[in-house]
């Protein structure tokens, strides 16, 4: 894979180009190109195939970032970088005038993030830019989470990939909108609805399932799908019933220790939720490259923890 590469002066030398590096970070590989460059950001929704008017996140190296890249921070984006910044965390605020429309769909908001990832902050600080990063998958597809993955879904797409192993986290970031008077989650993460509601001290509201109000890619129905059709079962009894209506080459996705027949390849997921975030999308690229006829995953628990989790479930479950 000629691709491929660990080079961080090489990787900001083509951003600063106007090219395509996939970056990692600590949540997902993302799809970067330098956040001032229009052409460049041009780039970046023509190889995911994402609509123009699909916001982008701005990716920084530091706090000190986020005073060059918002305007009018509220008390509570101040505390919710300083406490979780670096980290998975991506807060929504008011852009700075100089914020480009494509970033931003035209809104005058910006997603910002400061990635907890040393290869990620590196090149950031090389290009002394901020970097422009979707997930780096193809629009609807599962977000990658190690450099072959990038490959798979962007192949010639990019100039460069930029290794950095597989992701700690797995999923994609929280985002939180600070621009309201109550703060609100857009998406949930690897920080929990009750990390962010102790550190605000203040009632924190969830965005409701399903709507689409806002443009956060997650919203769309046909998000994080993989090739084979996958199917969220709630009851142990309607899990067995279902899987053994034939015997066509299928898949389960459980937290229990079972034994079925062997035309179903049974994974057993982690029972604590980060660790089974960290294994979700890279077991789906797994059992999307088998040619099973359905994916049959067991849900997971109703707790806060499981937040992120459920809610990639629900996307990429028909
Ligand atoms: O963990 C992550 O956030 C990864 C890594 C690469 O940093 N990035 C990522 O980017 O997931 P993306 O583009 O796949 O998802 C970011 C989401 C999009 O769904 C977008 O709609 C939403 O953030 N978003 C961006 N700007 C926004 C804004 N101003 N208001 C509301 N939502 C926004
Ligand atoms: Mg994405």
């Amino acid at each position: 894979m000629m691709k491929l590469k660990y080079s961080i002066e090489e990787s900001a030398a083509v951003l600063k180009q106007g090219g395509l590096v996939a970056f990692p970070t600590e949540t997902v590989y993302g799809l970067g190109a330098d956040a001032t460059q229009e052409t460049a950001i041009r780039k970046v929704f023509a190889a995911k195939g994402r609509p123009i008017d699909h916001p982008l996140i701005v990716h920084v190296a530091d706090f000190a970032a986020l005073f060059q890249w918002a305007v009018e921070l509220s008390p509570m984006a101040l505390a919710l970088a300083k406490v979780f910044w670096p980290g998975p965390l991506t807060l929504i605020v008011k852009k700075a005038p100089f914020v480009s429309d494509l970033i931003t769909g035209g809104q005058d908001t910006v997603g910002i993030r400061c990635p907890n990832h040393s290869v990620a902050l590196k090149l950031i600080k090389q290009l002394g830019n901020g970097i422009v990063g979707p997930s780096a998958n193809r629009f609807g597809r599962i977000s990658p989470t190690t450099a072959d993955a990038v490959y798979e879904e962007l192949g010639e797409k990019v100039d460069i990939i930029l290794a950095g192993g597989r992701c700690q986290v797995g999923v994609e970031s929280t985002i939180v909108d600070t621009t309201k008077e109550h703060p609100r989650i857009l998406r949930p993460g690897a920080i929990s609805y009750a990390e962010i509601e102790k550190v605000l001290g203040t009632k924190v509201l969830m965005k409701e399932r399903g709507s689409t109000a806002e443009r956060v890619s997650g919203a769309f129905a046909s998000h994080y799908a993989p090739l084979t059709p996958a199917k969220l079962i709630f009851s142990r009894e309607k899990w067995l019933a279902y899987l053994t209506a034939d015997n066509l080459p299928q898949a389960l996705l459980t937290r229990e220790k079972i034994m079925l027949s062997p035309d179903i390849c049974v994974i057993q997921m982690p029972l604590d939720a980060r660790a089974y975030a960290h294994q979700l999308y890279a077991t789906l690229r797994f059992l999307d490259q088998k040619n099973m006829r359905q994916i049959v995953i067991e849900a997971v628990p109703d707790e806060s923890e499981w937040d992120a989790v459920r809610d990639r479930l629900s996307k990429i479950c028909s």
